[in-house]
């Protein structure tokens, strides 16, 4: 189906998957990036190209500038936001091409600076209307510029594409074709007299990589859901910790790579991070024969591709599959923000939940209890910082307050774990439990292969990926609210060198 036929196609459709608008997102909120004077995070990393969708912009007020008005009747328009300092004209042209292949679509720029603005003016690239008021462009940082916006007619911005991101027309009809429909529904609601068919369009399955704005075009509540979840931070991780070009580290923490998808920061960025096509199999999905379900397993094998024994925190993907599955897309899909701080704590939360089922289906017995079969290791713990972290909160006088407690004790706050120093002694301290998990299964166990399954083991799993995880429940900076000397955010392979049961 071409483009026309597309737009035709929707003169009695309706919009199945309402694109609620966007906020520019997570830099654009007040108080919204991350906390003064903390590292940056994986979220301001991911914010580059993810940002395309999050925008929540108000309507565009001044969308007026010296005398010429952007259409508010039509479909809406494209507004070009240029580089400061480069040539617009070849994004102009680019801008000028696609309105014009787009019923109703006019083509604009919005210039962050008065030079910017003099050298579009004088690019004189035909197709183009004119510009537009400089504070559309603002909501857009400038290192992600050049920037094609799609604008609906009531002046919100509702797509927006940055360099390296999946703009290509198809997907510019598709984003049409939705700005179309809701025109077409309001109409209707005005005239109260519609009665609107729905009319679904399915792309075929595809050859080649999308990447998720691609697919969030359609299923945008999918997309909300996705990025409430680690996946969506994967290549963000990388970046944090400088390795985001590392051929060690990337295959598995962005999509199709060595396979035609990711290769290069700035060309692909529409292909960082775990996607939906990191699952959702490009030339399966939409494909009527083979549709793929979790429940026949279809999943499995793809999960495994990345979640190999050595890198991945949990054993069974079947466990996890509920994690991913888009738990929350019902949700999502109505709520129209997704902010840097709803992301941060759903993607916390998600973490502490698949924490708490593969390490706490069982009671504490402390660190006591493992003395008796596992006395080296017991010595050799007894001489690191975690077998004395009580003593540092006696020393501050904060031995009973429970601001300091998690991170101090072992089980706090579970029913077997720390109540206080009198009732429970044991848990006085980063116990064996702090990073193996509840031991009572695996004390009891009759079998050697019970107690391998019974206790959470670190083998030989991969320190970044794996280990640090546990680590990082207290090893956090950011939730840290003790003094400490130093500040650095943790880093795990220096740190679990000194911690080790054995040395290395
Ligand atoms: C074989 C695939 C694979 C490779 C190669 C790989 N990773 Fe990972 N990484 C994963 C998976 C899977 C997870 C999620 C683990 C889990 O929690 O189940 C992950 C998680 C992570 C995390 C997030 C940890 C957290 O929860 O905070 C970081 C950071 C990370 N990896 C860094 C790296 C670095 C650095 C390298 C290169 C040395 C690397 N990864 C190589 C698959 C891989
Ligand atoms: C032009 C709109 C559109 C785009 C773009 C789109 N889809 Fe779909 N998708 C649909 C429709 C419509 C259905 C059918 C839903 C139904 O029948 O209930 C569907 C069904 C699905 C299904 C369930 C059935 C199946 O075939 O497995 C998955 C999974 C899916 N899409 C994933 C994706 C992914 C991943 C992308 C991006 C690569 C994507 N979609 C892009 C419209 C789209
Ligand atoms: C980590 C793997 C993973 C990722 C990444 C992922 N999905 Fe899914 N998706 C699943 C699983 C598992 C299911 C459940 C299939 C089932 O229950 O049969 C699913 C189901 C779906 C369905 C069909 C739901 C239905 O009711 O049939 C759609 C549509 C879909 N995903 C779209 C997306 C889109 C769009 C993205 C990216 C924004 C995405 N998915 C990212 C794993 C993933
Ligand atoms: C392309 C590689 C890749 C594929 C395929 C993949 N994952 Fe992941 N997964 C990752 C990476 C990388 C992370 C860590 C992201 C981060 O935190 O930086 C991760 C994190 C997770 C987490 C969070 C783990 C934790 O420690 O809390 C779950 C759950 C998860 N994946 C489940 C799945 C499931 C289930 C599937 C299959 C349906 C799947 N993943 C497919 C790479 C992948
Ligand atoms: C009654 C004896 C006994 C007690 C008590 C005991 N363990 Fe073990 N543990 C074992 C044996 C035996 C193995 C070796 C199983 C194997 O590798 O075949 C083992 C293995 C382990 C492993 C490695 C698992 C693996 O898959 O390699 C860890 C970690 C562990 N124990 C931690 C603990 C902790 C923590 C405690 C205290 C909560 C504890 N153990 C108490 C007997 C015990
Ligand atoms: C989120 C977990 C967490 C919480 C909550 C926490 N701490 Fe800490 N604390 C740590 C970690 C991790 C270290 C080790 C930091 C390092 O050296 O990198 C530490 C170190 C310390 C030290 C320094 C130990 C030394 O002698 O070098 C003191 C003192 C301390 N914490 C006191 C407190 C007090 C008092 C509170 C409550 C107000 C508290 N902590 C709450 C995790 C936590
Ligand atoms: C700070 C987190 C932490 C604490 C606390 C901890 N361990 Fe471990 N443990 C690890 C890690 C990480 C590994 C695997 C990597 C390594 O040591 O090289 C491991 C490995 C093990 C193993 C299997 C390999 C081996 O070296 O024998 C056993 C058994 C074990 N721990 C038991 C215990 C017991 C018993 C305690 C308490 C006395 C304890 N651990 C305390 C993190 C911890
Ligand atoms: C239950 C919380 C908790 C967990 C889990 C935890 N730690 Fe700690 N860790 C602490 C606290 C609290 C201290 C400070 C103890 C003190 O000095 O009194 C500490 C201190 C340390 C220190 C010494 C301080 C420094 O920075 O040199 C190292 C190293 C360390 N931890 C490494 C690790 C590693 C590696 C892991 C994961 C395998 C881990 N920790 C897991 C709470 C934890």
């Amino acid at each position: 189906m071409n483009r026309r036929q597309i737009l035709a196609a929707i003169s009695v459709a309706a919009p199945l998957l309402v694109w609620t608008s966007c906020a520019f997102g997570p830099r654009a909120e007040p108080g919204g990036g991350p906390p003064a004077g903390k590292p940056r995070r994986a979220l301001d990393a991911a914010f580059d190209w993810q940002a395309q969708v999050l925008c929540d912009t108000a309507p565009l007020a001044a969308f007026e500038v010296g005398g010429v008005r952007v259409p508010r009747e039509g479909a809406g328009c494209i507004v070009l936001v240029p580089k400061p300092g480069e040539d617009p004209a070849p994004a102009l042209r680019e801008a000028a091409a696609a309105a014009a292949g787009e019923k109703d679509f006019r083509a604009w720029w919005a210039a962050p600076d008065a030079a910017t603005d003099a050298a579009a003016r004088a690019a004189g690239v035909p197709g183009i209307d004119g510009a537009v008021a400089p504070q559309v462009g603002e909501a857009i940082p400038v290192d992600i510029r050049p920037a094609l916006l799609v604008v609906g007619p009531d002046g919100r911005i509702q797509f927006a594409h940055l360099p390296g991101s999946s703009w290509d027309p198809e997907l510019f009809a598709y984003e049409a074709r939705e700005i179309a429909v809701r025109i077409a529904v309001e109409k209707a609601k005005r005239d109260g007299s519609l009665r609107i068919g729905i009319r679904r369009i399915t792309p075929p399955p595809q050859k080649s990589w999308k990447g998720a704005l691609w697919c969030g075009a359609c299923h945008r509540g999918f997309f909300r859901d996705w990025l409430l979840t680690p996946h969506s931070v994967a290549l963000a991780d990388l970046e944090r910790l400088g390795r985001d070009e590392d051929p060690e580290c990337i295959k598995c923490h962005v999509i199709g790579w060595e396979k035609g998808g990711y290769a290069d920061r700035d060309r692909h960025r529409a292909f960082a991070d775990v996607q939906c096509e990191a699952c959702h199999t490009p030339e399966r999905t939409h494909s009527p024969d083979r549709p793929m379900s979790a429940a026949r397993g279809d999943y499995t094998d793809t999960c495994g591709q990345c979640h190999t024994q050595n890198f991945s925190f949990f054993s069974d993907p079947a466990l996890a599959m509920k994690y991913v599955s888009h738990p929350q897309r019902e949700a999502a899909e109505f709520d129209p923000k997704v902010s840097w701080a709803i992301r941060d704590k759903a993607i916390g939360a998600l973490k502490d939940q698949m924490y708490a089922e593969v390490c706490g289906k069982t009671d504490f017995v402390g660190s006591s209890k493992c003395v008796e079969c596992h006395e080296e290791v017991h010595a050799s713990w007894s001489g690191t910082p975690h077998a004395k972290a009580f003593a540092a909160l006696e020393k501050e006088g904060k031995a009973e307050d429970p601001k300091c407690l998690p991170c101090h004790t072992t089980g706090f706050g579970q029913k077997k774990g720390f109540q206080s120093l009198a009732a429970t002694p044991d848990f006085a301290g980063v116990g064996c439990e702090s990073c193996h998990g509840p031991g009572l299964k695996h004390v009891e166990a009759k079998t050697d292969e019970e107690r391998r399954t019974t206790i959470f083991a670190f083998d030989e799993k991969c320190p970044t990926c794996v280990i640090t995880r546990i680590c990082q429940s207290c090893h956090d900076e950011h939730k840290r609210p003790c003094f400490v000397k130093n500040e650095r955010p943790f880093e795990i392979i220096e740190s679990l060198q000194k911690v080790r049961h054995r040395k290395k």
